[in-house]
């Protein structure tokens, strides 16, 4: 979703902010802009589409000034063009906004009432007129931004600049995050640590309802009320990695790549390899108390939620509800003492997730959330948090995040299983040993890498594909199916083998190619049986399996990619790595924009 920064320096900052731009382009975004206070006058260049378009507006007409803001847009209110990029401006005020201003047709009514223009389509334009009406009405800069704000109803980032003052920038938070990074006689305002990782790693994080007043050598933050507060100020470690691709085409290769290494950070966080038993990574419940656990997500990561489910449910016979977090925030799910909810997100802003974990403090249970951005308002509303080692995931499509969101499912379902005494020691040893293995076992499969792209060139040909998959097998068939529509744009469809002849069986021909994730486990043969059924109507079956499964597997497919035998719980962490690079080649063969799909955000901030 949209990216903010601010800076007030002593150096032109627009090259700068370009540069903190491209750090946020990994949030997804279709236009771009940033604007300066240049000799007095307020001044800005926007572009549709991506940053270079901007950066060439910038060769072509320089922006010189010590302030400024800037702005990647994903759109939501107004379709994608260099009229509602931001900045917007109104008469001496600057604005860059991420989120969704839900009162705004209100507002917008009121503000043209009162003889105001507009001259995009967007929801932020009026917040800059209503703090140009205060400033009308004789308030000084930071009185009629913070009278604006406390309008705003919705989920708002924002940075606000004003023609007259070049020492002066206001940010505000409501939902989507917003740091202040803390310099040498320099302040930063950024949508993440990422974002101001070139300028410093010193950041302090608003909470909702906060907003800021930062000037060169001193910021001062208050709450909703106007009173002034103290937040914490820590160092971010999202500075310590270096963002680049290495020498991978795109970030999505190298985060596939990747894997073996951050799978294995991950599991030893919990798990301890010298004893094989699982560490006492603290818990804000007892397992061993619990009588239902409740899962929510979005998109990938509910999927990793789903294979969590027939894993806790497996070997810690702990029932479990799993929801996408859209649906759960409003269906009223009643939510017994003996409850928990853990909630599972990459970015740890996502807002639906985030309302999720909102009903359920309402609702007095638990929360514990599995989150790869430490620092993340998920994270810090959480009364216990388990992160996942994954690093930085710049490319939009989740890859690395979803691997390392099941190795923590994994180990806190065998912990699970021993707290509620389904778990002998040794078999407790046993699977953390298999778990152990799980990086070698992924290494081996990146080693398929040139004859999954040989199955990706032709799949690149066709414009539907059935996933299909039994088991922790079917998320994961869901999840291949995600994975192929967001980034190649190829219509795919996820389903549990067994549910095919209840409609999608009337898909086949031979036209259509069908993916089966089929292991070896204790119900491949039914898995066979659905694949027959597929073979007898013409589909076309590229079948994902281990030697014993090619072996014993009676119907031909087109394709059959054999993976290392592997014990069964690591099966849907290490399946999940040809499905991703099935999904990148055939996104490469068709020349997408991989990292940055279509209409795609990394970090859903709105509804
Ligand atoms: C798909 C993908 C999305 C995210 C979803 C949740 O590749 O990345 O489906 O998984 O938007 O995001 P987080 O995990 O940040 O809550």
């Amino acid at each position: 979703m949209c990216g903010i920064v601010g800076i007030v320096g002593n150096a032109p900052v627009a090259p700068l902010i370009v540069d903190a731009l491209k750090r946020l382009e990994y949030r997804g975004y279709d236009s771009a802009g940033v604007a300066t206070i240049e000799a007095g006058a307020l001044s800005r260049r926007r572009a549709e589409g991506k940053l270079v378009n901007l950066e060439n507006r910038l060769k072509d007409k320089p922006l010189g000034g010590k302030i400024g803001i800037g702005h990647t847009r994903w759109a939501t209110h107004g379709v994608p063009n260099e009229i509602n990029a931001h900045p917007h401006f109104s008469r001496d005020v600057a604005i860059v906004h991420n989120g969704i201003i839900e009162n705004f047709a209100e507002l917008r009514a009121e503000l043209i009432a009162a003889g105001f223009e507009f001259s995009s389509q967007t929801d932020t334009e009026v917040v800059a007129h209503l703090v140009t009406r205060g400033l009308d009405n004789g308030l000084t800069p930071v009185e009629a931004a913070h009278a604006a704000i406390r309008r705003l109803q919705g989920a708002f980032a924002l940075a606000i600049m004003f023609r007259g003052d070049d020492n002066l920038l206001i940010g505000a938070r409501n939902g989507p995050p917003l740091a202040v990074g803390h310099g040498d006689g320099e302040m930063y305002l950024g949508s993440d640590a990422i974002a101001l990782a070139p300028f410093t790693d010193s950041i302090t994080y608003l909470e909702d309802g906060d907003w800021v007043v930062v000037r060169r050598n001193e910021m001062q933050i208050f709450d909703a009320a106007g009173k002034p507060v103290e937040r914490r100020r820590q160092k971010s470690i999202g500075t310590s990695f270096l963002v680049d691709k290495g020498n991978h085409r795109h970030f999505m290769e190298k985060e596939i790549h990747e894997q073996p290494e951050v799978i294995s950070h991950t599991l030893a966080h919990y798990l301890d390899f010298t004893t094989s038993r699982v560490n006492d990574h603290p818990l804000p419940f007892s397992f061993a108390e619990l009588d239902r656990l409740a899962i929510s997500a979005c998109g990938t990561a509910y999927l990793a939620g789903l294979i969590g489910k027939y894993w806790f449910e497996r070997y810690a016979r702990l029932p479990v509800d799993i929801d996408i977090a859209s649906e759960f925030r409003y269906r009223e799910m009643p939510l017994t003492k003996k409850s928990a909810a853990l909630f599972v997100s990459q970015s740890g802003e996502t807002a639906d997730t985030l309302a999720s974990l909102r009903y359920c403090r309402r609702e007095g249970v638990p929360i514990a959330a599995i989150v790869n951005v430490r620092e993340s308002t998920i994270a810090r509303e959480s009364d216990g948090v388990f992160p996942t080692l994954a690093g930085p995931e710049i490319g939009v499509a989740s890859t690395k995040a979803f691997t390392c969101q099941l190795s923590v499912l994994a180990a806190l379902a065998v912990r699970a299983a021993v707290e509620r005494g389904h778990l002998s020691e040794a078999d407790e040893q046993r699977l953390v040993r298999e778990l152990s293995e799980a990086p070698r076992f992924a290494s081996q499969v990146l080693k398929l890498d040139e004859q999954i792209a040989k199955v990706a060139r032709e799949l690149s040909q066709v414009s539907h594909v059935l996933y299909l998959g039994r088991d922790t097998s079917y998320p994961l068939a869901m999840e291949g199916a995600l994975k192929l529509k967001e980034i190649s744009y190829i219509h795919a469809e996820g389903y549990a083998a067994g549910e095919l002849k209840h409609g999608p069986i009337a898909l086949i021909d031979e036209t259509m190619p069908v993916i089966v994730i089929a292991p070896h486990d204790r119900i491949f043969d039914k898995t066979v049986s659905n694949m027959q059924e597929v073979a007898a109507r013409g589909g076309r079956i590229i079948l994902i399996t281990d030697a014993e499964g090619a072996a014993r597997s009676t119907v031909d497919a087109v394709e059959t990619i054999v993976l290392p035998e592997m014990p069964e719980i690591i099966m849907p962490i290490v399946y999940a790595l040809p499905v991703q690079l099935l999904a990148y080649h055939t996104a490469v063969f068709m020349g997408t924009d991989v990292d940055q799909p279509r209409n795609l955000a990394k970090s859903v901030t709105v509804e």
